[in-house]
């Protein structure tokens, strides 16, 4: 079908908006765990017309992150807390021009959660924001233009004179590098994307791990495709399950323990990824450790990838358990956190978790890393943490 606007006019990410049912210790462990600073709050008026009450941080460039908590049972936070565990519910986009991307949104037939709303700050400057539903369940994505906006959103009040810093105290202060979802129908999902906000296929992969549950005969699988809109460069990574053994893959695993679709985790990207993963080892991050095989094995995968040596030193590298994959001589270094409700000790804090990404040229999703991630991940479902969730999961129903 021919579509008279041809882009959903996407600048980068605005924001994102975390549900949490306790607020500040979501806030605590974002500040003092995590370098983030405290920007903005939600002011009396939103919370009493809204029933909840938000905080909003700022850590990973430019990119709000706004923590919110019901007041009210019925508000949009509460409904979405009686379904889920804490997670991420709204991904909200800068875009050029709000009648465009509204006219590029109703053209496809996106599904449209409330039409343009327009506030006005007291300087005259304007905010102009639209939300759709989505195809992960009940995330949400809002489009917002800003005209010389003095607040960080309406009715917000800042709390922090220093808004225009980006820096993180950890490093993390390259933005959002990706975002990736789980879902049972991966293509439900990028259909969503290619048809709702043309987004184009970007990379693609499947595979199985090395099993750890012996009497499931082999690993489970999973297939995974990332879009992007080329004019920003935003990427949305969308994983399935992959047969044999759909139903013991850690994807399922994730929809269950969320209790649907939704965003797995945020990619975030740092200058130096050593620096960044020490000083957050000091504050108590806990990582998925990848196999001393995995770094056995790394030599001759540097081979294959045409990379000589590297810049870090590869002892550190592997004393903070950092994964390393690239091609034709570029690389990345990436890291996976542990679930933030491994992080915060806190079985409904759910199972969304963070990556650092360190990228040395190379633009691609970590192929080579991707099994040793998701055997980590595998691993740690079917020891430890497992039967946490499970009773976590139980406790929600
Ligand atoms: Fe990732």
């Amino acid at each position: 079908m021919k579509h008279a606007n041809k882009s959903i006019g996407l600048i980068g990410y605005h924001s994102i908006q975390y549900f949490a049912r306790d607020l500040k210790s979501c806030v605590h462990w974002h500040i003092e765990k995590f370098g983030f600073e405290e920007i903005a709050k939600s002011n009396s008026a939103w919370e009493k017309k809204h029933g909840m009450r938000s905080v909003v941080l700022r850590g990973a460039g430019n990119i709000g992150w706004i923590i919110t908590e019901p007041i009210e049972k019925a508000s949009t936070a509460g409904r979405y807390l009686n379904n889920h565990p804490d997670g991420v519910a709204y991904i909200n986009f800068r875009v050029k021009s709000i009648k465009k991307t509204a006219e590029f949104l109703v053209e496809r037939k996106a599904p449209i959660l409330y039409d343009i709303e327009v506030h006005k700050s007291k300087n005259a400057g304007t905010w102009k924001e639209i939300a759709i539903a989505t195809a992960l369940d009940d995330v949400g994505f809002r489009f917002i233009e800003e005209k010389k906006y003095d607040l960080f959103a309406p009715d917000h009040e800042w709390t922090n004179a220093n808004t225009k810093n980006n820096d993180n105290r950890l490093g993390l202060d390259l933005g959002i590098d990706h975002v990736t979802c789980n879902g049972r129908s991966m293509h439900a999902i990028t259909e969503f994307y290619a048809h709702c906000m043309g987004f184009k296929r970007y990379w693609g992969i499947e595979f199985h791990t090395t099993h750890h549950k012996p009497e499931l005969g082999t690993g489970s699988g999973l297939e995974s495709i990332v879009m992007w809109d080329k004019e920003s460069g935003i990427k949305f990574a969308t994983n399935q399950p992959l047969a044999p053994y759909y139903n013991n893959s850690q994807i399922q695993i994730y929809v269950e323990d969320n209790h649907g679709s939704g965003v797995q985790h945020i990619a975030l990207g740092t200058k130096n990824i050593i620096n960044t993963v020490e000083k957050l080892k000091v504050k108590g991050a806990v990582f998925l450790e990848a196999s001393d095989k995995y770094y056995e094995q790394l030599p001759s995968r540097m081979k294959k990838m045409k990379l000589q040596k590297i810049k870090e030193p590869m002892e550190i590298v592997k004393k903070n358990n950092i994964l390393l994959d690239g091609s034709n001589g570029k690389y990345l270094l990436q890291i996976f956190m542990k679930e933030q409700c491994v992080q915060m000790k806190n079985k409904t804090a759910g199972p969304f978790f963070y990556e650092i990404i360190q990228r040395a040229g190379d633009e691609s999703f970590g192929e080579g890393n991707f099994k040793a991630l998701f055997d980590s991940i595998e691993k740690q479902q079917v020891t430890d943490h497992r039967q946490e969730m499970r009773e976590r999961v139980d406790s929600l129903c």
